[in-house]
């Protein structure tokens, strides 16, 4: 059976989301670089191995990012999923595992890198606005899209109203796209996703409808 990690931040809602779904492989680790991620109590609740590298500890990026690697590497993963991860990984950590890296981002890119993806959508004016899950390259918030969700944006949206509209579908995408990857349906070959046996939807996101 393949295995992966998850590497959080703080609430882990998305690592929920993943764990629940019973995808087919096994979740070996929950890593957080946050001691007092939230996620972490919940993944350890059910029993998943938990670790903590924080990267107050380590003297610069570079150290970080090899601290995490080792532990990262102790389980040895088929895939490992950044959900909510908030620190920008180095060029030599994303090469190490081109390929079974995946992230999510609530946008749908190549709108809204960055960090306040709500707000700016908001500040745009966009009718349409959602997430993101892709292969993580050494550019920030730029690989390959393995799949995104839209929603629409609503008179008097706020910031907060919009993210939690979007996060409902980052539950439904996420899971699908680690599940789709343990199959081995999902592959990056040469910068390109390859995916088999795709669902293909038919029709059009319009909004408004009118
Ligand atoms: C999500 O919106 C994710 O897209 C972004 O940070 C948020 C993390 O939420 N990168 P959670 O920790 O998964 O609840």
């Amino acid at each position: 059976m393949k295995n992966y990690v998850i590497l959080i931040s703080g609430r882990g809602s998305n690592m929920e989301a993943i764990i629940d779904a019973q995808v087919p492989g096994r979740c070996a680790a929950v890593i957080s670089n946050r001691p007092a991620a939230a996620g972490l109590a919940w993944a350890a609740a059910r029993g998943v191995p938990t670790a903590v590298v924080d990267h107050k500890a380590s003297a610069s990026r570079e150290a970080f990012d090899a601290a995490l690697a080792a532990e990262i590497d102790r389980h040895a993963p088929d895939l490992v999923v950044l959900a909510g991860f908030m620190r920008v990984l180095g060029e030599s950590f994303v090469r190490r595992y081109e390929g079974r890296l995946i992230n999510i981002h609530p946008s749908l890119l190549p709108a809204f890198p960055g960090l306040h993806t709500h707000a700016a959508a908001l500040a745009a004016g966009v009718r349409i606005h959602g997430a993101t899950v892709h292969f993580v390259t050494p550019a920030l918030d730029s690989g390959p899209i393995i799949i995104q969700a839209a929603v629409p944006v609503l008179p008097g949206d706020s910031p907060d109203t919009l993210a939690a509209r979007v996060l409902a579908q980052e539950h439904v995408i996420y899971p699908r796209a680690v599940d789709w990857f343990l199959q081995g349906r999902l592959r990056l070959d040469q910068g390109r996703v390859v995916l088999t046996d795709e669902p293909m939807g038919a029709g059009a996101l319009i909004v408004p409808a009118g």
